[in-house]
């Protein structure tokens, strides 16, 4: 028998990042007492990777700004996959959700007349993102820990679940480990928040850190949940490339929003070549008008360094595959050539771009504001995750709720820069809200101890095999083939060979063994994560070989345009009663008649 603590809370959120802090905040403000697990330390979330600030329609910078733009332009940037009902909920409710987290004491840059400033960001139409320089992930983190710390929040750092718990159909907690002692840990819970982030750790290059290893995914699906857009993967077009240890670090949009440029080796502005035809109306032809738009000027067009995130990453791979990208096999990022523009030339840069600034300096020992930088996509975000119900963040599992990159929904197949922090805070706050209703309106669940003894048991098999490899190049090897056959550019034959290694690196999976003991040992917590990894990648691979089109953070070499059939509908996967992965098509909710106006008049 499997020996372990029991504790006890009406909700449970998983995830301590920008999602999980905030529906811990809310649910707790309800009057329910509320769990927080993180696999990490607390603070430490992607969630500071969104550097550049968080989307809002607050019109703080350009009055013609408002929540229907922002929505036309989040549908825009999906290609129409979002849930229109998440993208209007959370074009209307992200100014109130970043004036909340001010009155919880994040510090925003200002205008010169006080207000919250803002930025531009790819696709959106109006300077958006508030922000703090290029630190604003953290300085929400940093807010919600602050806010959330007072509020009778119940921590449990590095703990990773491995098996969410249930009581016939509903949810009953989660089943998990320490990662410092190796101790089994059972959460008994009336409903469950999923806020765990990403899948970025199933790639080579990435901007994730080692936490994202797509657990939450993978523990909706085990659960009976359905995944959504699983397809689509965003690569962030700028991450550092050079040197080979920093390889996938985020370089800020905001270098970009800023006035920065992309050149080839040529010292060609390449974005020039290729402009959608969907964004020809809003971009700009000339360097000037460009920079005059990212200056603040109301009447320029953007540059088409802001063209949406999918696009730019994939005009850099262009100039990489033709020969003309850097040396280092990416091509110039250049901040430095606003100086002679603006006032204050260097200091300004390093008043805008402060992280950025000694990023480089300390990791590349490059000052941006006198050299370009080397940058190359990383892999950044998911766009697909948990399908939820868009008004309450529940998944099809009675109390198990979802928000943040982990869940579905508000970005289809591309999501704009600055809308995953506003998502994270309107979702969030969301889930935390009806995952307190289900508490209050359910009686405990009962938890079913044979589950607990077989997720123990199968944690604890690793240790048990006297023979066979670790799990390091099994992880290594996954991830090459993810990076190299389901990356940016992707084709059935590729794809078909990825689908086709994954039964073989499950067997590895199921056959590794780890040595030592259960604590402080980073072997047995990676043959844990590659289950996760695993679960993740095949519902990614499965989707990219039935979409045979090309859109968004999709893009397939052998099918270049898009099809009008798969515009209609998103792809769902779950996991059979047999234990395989079955895939289906699901229309696109319909848009009601206000959205649709909205869509048509922004056209
Ligand atoms: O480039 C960035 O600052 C990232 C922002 C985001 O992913 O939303």
């Amino acid at each position: 028998m499997a020996e372990y603590d029991t504790y006890r809370h009406d909700v449970l959120v998983i995830g301590a990042g920008g999602a999980g802090l905030r529906a811990a905040i809310e649910a707790s403000a309800a009057g329910v007492s509320v769990g927080v697990v993180s696999k990490s330390l607390l603070g430490k979330a992607h969630t500071v990777m969104a550097e550049g600030g968080i989307a809002a329609a607050m019109a703080n910078v350009d009055d013609r700004d408002n929540w229907r733009v922002h929505f036309a332009d989040t549908m825009r940037g999906s290609q129409y996959l979002s849930h229109p009902r998440m993208a209007q909920l959370h074009a209307q409710e992200a100014p109130a959700r970043v004036r909340e987290l001010e009155a919880w004491g994040a510090l925003f840059d200002r205008t010169a007349d006080g207000r919250i400033l803002q930025r531009n960001f790819g696709g959106h139409r109006y300077p958006r993102l508030a922000h703090v320089g290029d630190r604003t992930g953290l300085e929400m983190i940093r807010t919600l820990q602050d806010h959330g710390i007072h509020q009778g929040i119940e921590f449990y750092m590095e703990v990773t679940v491995l098996k969410l718990l249930k009581d016939g159909d509903r949810i009953a907690g989660a089943f998990g480990y320490d990662r410092e002692r190796g101790r089994f840990r059972l959460f008994e819970a009336k409903a469950v928040v999923l806020a765990t982030g990403g899948l970025g750790r199933a790639y080579q290059i990435t901007s994730n850190s080692w936490e994202y290893t797509g657990d939450g995914m993978a523990l909706a699906y085990d659960a009976g949940a359905a995944l959504k857009d699983m397809e689509f993967v965003q690569f962030h077009p700028t991450g550092m490339i050079w040197p080979p240890s920093v390889r996938g670090i985020l370089v800020t949009e905001a270098v970009r929003g800023e006035g920065g440029v992309l050149k080839n080796k040529e010292g060609r502005r390449f974005m020039f070549d290729d402009v959608p035809a969907n964004y020809r109306d809003q971009t700009a032809d000339n360097e000037d008008e460009g920079f005059r738009y990212t200056q603040g000027d109301k009447n320029a067009k953007r540059p088409p360094e802001l063209l949406t995130r999918d696009h730019v990453a994939r005009c850099i791979m262009r100039e990489v595959r033709e020969g003309r990208g850097s040396p280092h096999g990416g091509v110039f990022l250049d901040i430095a050539w606003i100086k002679s523009r603006v006032p204050g030339g260097a200091e300004h840069i390093k008043k805008k771009l402060p992280s950025m600034y000694h990023q480089f300096k300390q990791l590349a020992d490059i000052d941006i504001t006198e050299v370009p930088m080397e940058i190359g996509p990383t892999i950044h975000y998911a766009m697909g995750g948990v399908r939820v119900e868009p008004d309450t963040e529940m998944s099809d599992v009675p109390g198990l709720f979802a928000a943040g990159e982990v869940a579905a929904g508000l970005h289809g197949a591309n999501r704009l820069g600055g809308n995953s922090l506003s998502d994270l805070l309107v979702f969030g706050k969301r889930a935390g809200e009806y995952a307190a209703v289900f508490a209050k309106e359910h009686g405990p669940a009962t938890v079913n101890k044979g589950e607990v003894e077989s997720a123990a048991h199968q944690a604890l098999e690793p240790f048990e095999r006297t023979a066979g490899e670790g799990p390091y190049q099994t992880q290594r090897d996954l991830q090459q083939i993810m990076q190299n056959q389901v990356g940016i550019v992707r084709n059935q034959g590729d794809l078909e060979k990825a689908l086709e290694a994954l039964p073989g690196l499950w067997s590895r999976a199921n056959r590794v063994t780890v040595e030592g003991n259960r604590e402080y040992n980073p072997g047995w917590h990676t043959s844990i994560d590659l289950r996760s990894l695993l679960t993740v990648s095949e519902a990614v691979v499965r989707c990219a070989i039935e979409r045979k089109e090309s859109r968004g953070g999709h893009f397939r070499e052998d099918y270049p345009g898009k099809d009008e059939g798969f515009g209609k509908v998103n792809l769902i996967v779950r996991k059979g009663a047999d234990g395989e992965m079955n895939l289906s098509r699901e229309p696109v909710p319909e848009m009601s008649a206000e959205l649709k106006q909205i869509v048509q008049e922004m056209k």
